[in-house]
């Protein structure tokens, strides 16, 4: 049997809170859909953010209320900056959140108001909280690579947060290059590292394409054993507090490398592409990725 690797489609949050257009929860709602009718194993369907901060991620409850993902193998994920936004998900039936972490200051004060330490200290409180109400709990370390404003991560940092929430009971660690700027080798060396330390179980990715390195990075990572990462569909994605941060890895070209490897990730690409479509349809920017025009005509030629 050949291994699988779990692919969590961002778009819906990541991609999606940085478009100029801003879309109703019914297209979101069928944007969401789309990509579990794909196969896609896990979604971040929105952020319990202030509505003020990231207008387009106001009304998360209600995709909550009307996701409807039973006849899916699709799970839900919620994204949380603070303790107000574990409340809120909470609330609202997210089974599993994603709470941000930072590797620098800048960038921890910059999306949430707080320093790297008290962005800790609120994830310890969630994770107890969480354990009690049978939620997952996600740890994403933003900037894991690089921040916008402190420059390059020291990687000792990035390997003391992932070690501390391990050691606190996070379901996943996730290491965030939120402005696209790792390269392969760095992604090597600490995935390796981090990898021996800890096994790759809880361990898992997200990368930007900002500088064409996003599927070098996946390649990288996954020579070091990682088998889950984050990617969005058609590419969307950015982060509205990170100048300079683009798009994620398009779930079109992960979803396409790795099958193309031998990888298993339960994705149909044909649905993909249409699910690639809406997102491009909707919004009206998002790039597509660069396997999708390939992938078009080879699926055409398959099929006829
Ligand atoms: N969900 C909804 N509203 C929230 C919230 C949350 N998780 N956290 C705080 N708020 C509200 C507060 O109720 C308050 O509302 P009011 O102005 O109507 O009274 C307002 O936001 C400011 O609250 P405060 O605690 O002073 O926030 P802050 O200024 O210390 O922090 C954040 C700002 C973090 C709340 C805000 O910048 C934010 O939500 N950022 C989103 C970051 C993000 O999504 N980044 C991209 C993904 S990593
Ligand atoms: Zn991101």
């Amino acid at each position: 049997m050949s291994e699988s690797v779990v692919i969590t489609d961002v778009g819906p949050r990541d991609g999606l809170q940085n478009q100029p257009k801003i879309l109703t929860t019914q297209e979101r709602l069928a944007l969401i859909r789309a990509i579990a009718e794909a196969g896609v194993p896990q979604i971040e369907v929105g952020s319990f953010v202030s509505p003020k901060a990231v207008p387009a991620m106001a009304g998360t409850d209600q995709i909550f209320a009307n996701l409807e993902l039973e006849a899916f193998a699709t799970s839900s994920i919620a994204l949380i900056p603070n303790m107000k936004g574990y409340e809120l998900a909470a609330a609202a039936g997210a089974r599993t959140v994603t709470m941000v972490l930072y590797a620098s200051d800048g960038m921890a004060q910059k999306n949430a108001a707080m320093s790297m330490a008290e962005a800790e200290l609120v994830t310890v409180e969630i994770l107890k909280l969480a354990k009690q109400d049978g939620i997952e709990v996600i740890a994403t370390i933003a900037v894991a690579f690089a921040c916008p404003f402190d420059g390059a991560t020291d990687p000792a940092v990035t390997e003391a947060v992932v070690d501390r929430f391990i050691n606190a009971g996070a379901d996943q660690v996730v290491l965030a290059d939120t402005i696209g700027a790792a390269d392969p080798q760095q992604v090597r060396a600490l995935t390796a590292s981090l990898v021996k330390q800890h096994g790759a179980v809880k361990l898992g990715c997200h990368f930007h394409d900002t500088r064409a390195m996003g599927l070098a990075n996946v390649f990288a990572a996954v020579e070091s054993g990682i088998r889950r990462f984050d990617s969005s569909i058609a590419g969307l994605g950015g982060c509205p507090f990170a100048p300079g941060a683009s798009g994620n890895v398009a779930t079109d070209d992960i979803a396409m490398m790795l099958q193309q490897m031998g990888f298993e990730t339960g994705i149909d690409l044909p649905k993909l592409l249409q699910a690639s479509d809406l997102a491009q349809r909707l919004t009206g920017t998002a790039p597509g990725g660069r396997a999708k025009a390939w992938l078009q005509g080879h699926l055409t030629k398959l099929a006829s």
